[in-house]
């Protein structure tokens, strides 16, 4: 079961209304006292540190937005779910926060399988669904409805991870481990492999798991005789840090490297994480000290609010609010299919991540920065353009 979550943000005069006139919110978004918005976040579970992160940044927006007046003379009112990081879950909040609560758009969600989840359910309904993060090009090909404001894993793997293991590790023998329960591990192992290996590299080896195993013995064992230059993880963090600590009991020195899914403070927690990582890199969207006034202020804001400094997953929360928000004040209504129309024309916009225009395929095309592991922290390394 869901567990049911729901904060009403900067509403609290409006609410008191509704109880002091006994009316009730009619579910016509018309005639709604606020706009309401919803979200479905991995806020539990083995991706609890994506969920929370995105929702912290969310909600930040969220505020920013009020606070500057919200839109066509009303606040916003977020509605969030929590998915559990469980499969199953993210159809069932998605259908209740738009069944429901009438939510006019949908916020979410940081992985991809659960964007995938939730996205032909969001097409049915003509309810606009923007996913912050979700990297894999399938998500924003399950329909026009579909949108988000990051860039996809043909340039994460394809083009970002690819030169980077060829030109920056110097690795030309390479060998990958899988996660195949998750459509955003298969993607990115494929378009890695295509340019890695189109730019001169071998793969030496390609092993799988699913979600859940903690035992990497075996894959690491076939891969040893191999002598890879480097070991490609696109994966998420908990099995990455559990690989890394196996890799180093069984001998291995190698770097090891992988995508926005390793993103995490918990990577690098826990005995022997930090060790185990050293010196080894990872792609992703945002860095905290990415220089534009937009990322300034973001940070600074969130800084204060939370006392933690934003990783990308905060910053692309944030910007799904900011565009959805620009894209209502925009179509001047809160009917699905005018606020997808501007979200459609989405020209320029200033994120906290950077200029945002979406295209005609409803991504967002944007660099990326490579982070390095040293000291247990996470150093800025080089950004990528597409
Ligand atoms: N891009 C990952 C996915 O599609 C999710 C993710 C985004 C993880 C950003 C970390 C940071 O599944």
């Amino acid at each position: 079961m869901i567990s049911r979550l729901k904060q009403i943000i900067g509403v609290v005069g409006a609410a008191a209304l509704l109880v002091f006139t006994g009316c009730k919110p009619s579910g016509d978004n018309a005639n709604a006292t606020t706009i309401k918005v919803g979200e479905f976040a991995s806020l539990t579970g083995s991706e609890a540190s994506f969920g929370r992160s995105s929702h912290n940044g969310t909600l930040l927006a969220i505020e920013d937005i009020n606070a500057a007046g919200g839109a066509l003379g009303k606040k916003f009112e977020l509605l969030y779910e929590d998915d559990q990081s469980k499969d199953g879950e993210s159809a069932t909040a998605v259908k209740k926060l738009i069944s429901r609560d009438k939510v006019v758009a949908i916020l979410g969600e940081v992985a991809s399988g659960r964007s995938l989840e939730a996205a032909p359910i969001c097409q049915q309904f003509k309810i606009p669904q923007i996913s912050p993060s979700s990297t894999n090009p399938k998500v924003t090909q399950m329909g026009d409805y579909i949108f988000r404001v990051c860039f996809e894993d043909r340039f994460q793997g394809g083009v970002v991870l690819a030169k980077f293991a060829l030109q920056s590790l110097k690795a030309k023998h390479v060998a990958i481990l899988t996660d195949v329960s998750a459509p955003y591990s298969a993607g990115l192992t494929t378009y890695f492999k295509e340019q890695f290996i189109a730019g001169g590299g071998t793969v030496v080896a390609e092993q799988k798991f699913t979600k859940d195993d903690k035992d990497f013995k075996a894959q690491l064992t076939a891969i040893k005789s191999l002598n890879p230059d480097a070991i490609f993880l696109p994966i998420y963090y908990g099995p990455a840090t559990l690989i890394a600590l196996q890799a180093r009991e069984l001998g291995f020195t190698v770097p090891l490297f992988g995508g926005d899914g390793w993103e995490a403070p918990e990577l690098v927690q826990g005995p022997g994480a930090a060790a185990a990582l050293e010196g080894c890199f990872f792609s992703t969207h945002f860095a905290p000290d990415q220089d534009s006034p937009e990322a300034k202020a973001f940070v600074k804001k969130y800084e204060a609010k939370f006392s933690a400094t934003p990783d990308a997953m905060a910053a692309l929360g944030y910007d799904s609010a900011l565009v959805l928000a620009d894209a209502i004040k925009r179509a001047g209504s809160t009917e699905g299919s005018k606020i997808r129309a501007a979200l459609a024309a989405t020209k320029d916009f200033d994120g906290a991540t950077g200029k945002m225009t979406l295209d005609e395929n409803r991504n967002a095309r944007k660099p990326a920065v490579i982070l390095e592991i040293k000291g247990g922290k996470f150093v800025y390394r080089e950004t990528v353009n597409p």
